[in-house]
C-alpha cells in the first residue's frame, strides 16, 4: 500500500509505492536524497525517521547499528515504509553536495554508432553507484597519469550503466585505444562526478540546447532527466535541441531525439548539418548550428541556453546570443573547455572543425 513521506526540513512530500524503499521512491519522484552504494553498506543515505515506522531491510550491521535504529536512524536505500513517514534528510541541490569518488569500472558494452563515434557503457562494482547531476562528467584515469574527461550521457535515475560518447581523432591516444584495442570486460578507473554544467531546475524559462557532435552526450543526460521529472511533476517547460554535425553519418543516434519529439510535445529537435554530402540527401537545416538559432530567434531575452561541444561553437554562441539577441549573461550555460597542446583526446568532438590539438576540460 502506498505511503506518504515528508522530508524535513524542505517539507517536500512524495509517495512510496508498495515495496519501494524510501530512496527509490524519492528518486522516482525527483527528490535527490544522497546515496552511494544503494545496498546498505556505505551509510551515505543514513537519515532520521521523525515519525512513522519502517522495515529496516537487509543492510550491513556496522553501517546501521542497533543503537542507531533505536535512536530513529535508518538507511533510506534499504528501509521500506510501514506507515506514512516524516524523515529528516538533506537533499542534493548542487554539486557541492555530491561526493567525488575514484572508482574502478568494467567496460560492459562498446557500440560503434557512427564511423567516428563509440558509445561505451561502463558497469560499476555491484556495491557502488555514482550519484551525479545530469550534465556532469567523469575523468578516466589513464595508466600514464593523464586524464580524459567524458560527459555522462545517461540520466542520474538510469544509473545501472554509465554511458560515454567517445569521438575518434587522429592522434588521440585514448580515442585510438577505444577504437582499436579496448574490449568488453576491460577495467578502467575514473574520478567523478565533476563539472558545473547541469540543469538548473529553479527556472521555468524555455531552454535552447545547442550541441555539436558528441556535445550531445551531456544534453542527452539533461533531457532524459527533464522528461523523467516532467512525467512526475507535470512541468511544461519548453525545450528545443539544435544538434549540429558535419554530415549525416556524423549524426549518431538521431532517432533518439526524433523519438523524444514524438513523445513530448514540449520538445523540438532541429538537426543541422554543416557539410552535408550530395549522398546525404539532406533536406533539413544547414550551416553552423549556432547560426541556425540566430536565424530562428529575434530575441533570446526570455530563454536559457545550454551549449556544449566545439569550443568555437560555444564561444560564438555565447558572443552572438548575448550581444545580438539579448540573452542575459547568467542564462548561458556551457561546458568549459580548455585546449591543451599535445595529442590528447578530449571529452567532446568538435563537429565543426577538427581540432589541431586535443580538447580537455
Ligand atoms: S546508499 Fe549506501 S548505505 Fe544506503
Amino acid at each position: 500500500m502506498p505511503y506518504q513521506i515528508t522530508i524535513n526540513p524542505s517539507n517536500h512530500v512524495f509517495i512510496a509505492e508498495s515495496g519501494e524503499t524510501v530512496l527509490q521512491a524519492a528518486l522516482r519522484e525527483g527528490f535527490a536524497l544522497p546515496y552511494g552504494c544503494r545496498n546498505g553498506a556505505c551509510g551515505t543515505c543514513k537519515g532520521k525517521i521523525i515519525q512513522g515506522t519502517v522495515d529496516f531491510g537487509s543492510h550491513n550491521e556496522d553501517t546501521l547499528t542497533e543503537m542507531e535504529k533505536r535512536a530513529g536512524m535508518a538507511l533510506f536505500c534499504c528501509a521500506t515504509p510501514l506507515s506514512d513517514l516524516v524523515i529528516e534528510s538533506r537533499e542534493i541541490g548542487a554539486m557541492k553536495d555530491i561526493k567525488i569518488k575514484t572508482l574502478p569500472c568494467r567496460v560492459h558494452k562498446l557500440e560503434r554508432v557512427a564511423p567516428g563515434v563509440m558509445i561505451i557503457s561502463l558497469k560499476l562494482p555491484a556495491s557502488e553507484r555514482l550519484q551525479f547531476l545530469p550534465g556532469q562528467y567523469i575523468d578516466i584515469l589513464m595508466k600514464d597519469g593523464k586524464r580524459r574527461s567524458f560527459s555522462l550521457a545517461n540520466a542520474p535515475h538510469d544509473d545501472e550503466l554509465l554511458q560515454l560518447h567517445v569521438r575518434n581523432y587522429p592522434g588521440g591516444t585514448f580515442a585510438e585505444h577505444v577504437f582499436t584495442r579496448m574490449k568488453e570486460k576491460d577495467i578502467l578507473r575514473f574520478e567523478g562526478p565533476l563539472g558545473t554544467f547541469f540543469l538548473h531546475e529553479d527556472s521555468d524559462k524555455p531552454i535552447i540546447f545547442v550541441a555539436s557532435g558528441t556535445g550531445f552526450a551531456p544534453v542527452k543526460s539533461i533531457l532524459e532527466h527533464a522528461f523523467y521529472i516532467r512525467n512526475i511533476q507535470g512541468s511544461e517547460r519548453q525545450m528545443v535541441l539544435y544538434w549540429g554535425n558535419r554530415t549525416r553519418a556524423d549524426m549518431y543516434i538521431p532517432e533518439l531525439p526524433g523519438l523524444w519529439q514524438q513523445e513530448h510535445e514540449n520538445f523540438t529537435f532541429i538537426p543541422v548539418l554543416s557539410e552535408a554530402l550530395p549522398g546525404d540527401d539532406w533536406n533539413g537545416r544547414t550551416g553552423l548550428v549556432h547560426a541556425a538559432v540566430m536565424q530562428d530567434f529575434d530575441s533570446l531575452a526570455g530563454y536559457q541556453v545550454y551549449a556544449c561541444g566545439a569550443p568555437g561553437m560555444v564561444e560564438a554562441a555565447h558572443r552572438d546570443f548575448t550581444r545580438h539577441r539579448g540573452l542575459p549573461e547568467e542564462e548561458f550555460f556551457s561546458d568549459a573547455f580548455t585546449v591543451s597542446s599535445g595529442s590528447t583526446t578530449g571529452s567532446f568532438d568538435t563537429s565543426g572543425e577538427p581540432p589541431e590539438v586535443g580538447l580537455q576540460k
